[in-house]
């Protein structure tokens, strides 16, 4: 793999360090260049903690699900036990990508090559004829040396987070900051109560453009004005407070005045020890790298991108509520659908403007740009999480 001076002058990353007033943003190479993705992939994917998925869209015993971490390929499985594990997705004889698309293995995940097979968590449990016609066995093989490699992982509010090179804090470690934060109006016990909706729970977006655009975006509320028009008409840009987290891990925005209006006289409850006076406050952080979450005193969402290449992503939004009534009964139908619109539409928005900045970005007059003193902080810190966290 090539390092990232030899792509990328060291200059131009240097500068991303200094202050806001006199940095420039990350420059063109880091959204147009295939061999400088996979450093990111390397450094900022497989060494950090990254979501891959929800463990609600595995419901059963024996579900599984492929992801592929820009071209890694990965498998979720929920094993007997019920609890979520993440493989490496390829068959330890001859390399096939092992399973490719989601559903239920029943008890074998089977190679469709040679059938070799494996169980649910991981162990090779059949080599057909591996020693010759009808010896299923071989003295010179042993299946336990050739079990499917685990992928280190954790579930946290359902998100399914993985340190590939096994190299991090342990995660409860690592969102401690972010956790920490969040205690002031999201209880731990509170926290436990949300649940995945049943129906207008799920949306996926594609986006013509690197991942990295969907994070940026995500930080600053100074595009509110112009690219989200609806939502600025109750949650202003002077309403909003910036976030940027120590250790830089984390950054956003947050609200002081959440107040959607929707038709109809019913509210979502609320989560019970979310204090009266924090009502109004709502927060937008996105968790480096690759995911956005969003905490209301009615529901939490997690918005999380999956990179297909240096300029392809898939957006995936989850959005969850206070307990399982607000989640799936009939009553809150209609508000559910109403939330998930407007969360869609906004992103949307969002989208059609982050793949402009894409192209944008194959201009050679582009030298990374340069940040509002004032609006652009977190963005900032997110570009020096980059730079710093890729070389
Ligand atoms: S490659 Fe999987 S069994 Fe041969
Ligand atoms: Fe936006």
């Amino acid at each position: 793999m090539s390092k990232v001076y030899d792509i990328i002058d060291k200059k131009k990353l240097d500068v991303v360090n200094k202050p806001i007033s006199k940095a420039h943003g990350l420059p063109n190479e880091c959204y147009t260049n295939k061999e400088y993705t996979l450093i990111e992939r390397k450094k900022l994917f497989e060494d950090k903690w990254t979501v891959i998925g929800v463990a609600s869209s595995l419901k059963k015993i024996g579900d599984v699900k492929p992801f592929d971490l820009l071209g890694l390929p990965l498998l979720i499985v929920r094993n007997k036990k019920n609890k979520i594990k993440v493989f490496h997705n390829v068959c330890s004889h001859r390399g096939l990508k092992l399973v490719n698309k989601q559903g239920n293995i029943r008890n074998v995940i089977r190679c469709p090559y040679h059938s070799w097979s494996y169980n649910s968590d991981g162990d090779l449990i059949a080599t057909p004829h591996i020693g010759g016609m009808n010896k299923h066995q071989s003295s010179k093989f042993k299946k336990s040396n050739n079990n499917l490699k685990e992928v280190r992982s954790h579930v946290w509010l359902d998100l399914i987070v993985v340190n590939i090179s096994n190299n991090e804090i342990p995660f409860e470690k690592y969102i401690k900051p972010l956790s920490n934060r969040w205690t002031k109006f999201w209880k731990k016990k509170d926290r436990k109560l949300i649940k995945h909706a049943s129906d207008y729970g799920y949306f996926k977006l594609k986006a013509k453009c690197n991942w990295k655009f969907a994070i940026e975006n995500y930080c600053e509320s100074y595009h509110l004005p112009w690219v989200h028009p609806g939502l600025n008409a109750y949650s202003k840009i002077e309403d909003h407070y910036h976030i940027q987290g120590l250790p830089n891990r984390f950054a956003g925005q947050g609200t002081i005045v959440y107040n959607p209006k929707f038709k109809g006289k019913i509210k979502f409850p609320c989560f019970p020890n979310w204090p009266k006076n924090k009502e109004n406050i709502a927060e937008y952080v996105a968790l480096f790298p690759n995911v956005m979450l969003g905490i209301h005193k009615d529901h939490f969402y997690a918005y999380w991108l999956e990179p297909i290449n240096h300029e392809r992503t898939l957006e995936h939004m989850e959005i969850y509520y206070v307990g399982e009534e607000a989640a799936a009964s009939k009553k809150y139908k209609l508000l559910r659908k109403q939330n998930h619109k407007l969360w869609e539409d906004i992103q949307k928005e969002d989208v059609d403007i982050i793949q402009r900045m894409q192209i944008g970005r194959n201009s050679i007059a582009y030298n990374g740009g340069n940040f509002s003193p004032d609006m652009d902080n977190p963005t900032h810190h997110f570009h020096k999480w980059v730079a710093t966290n890729v070389v």
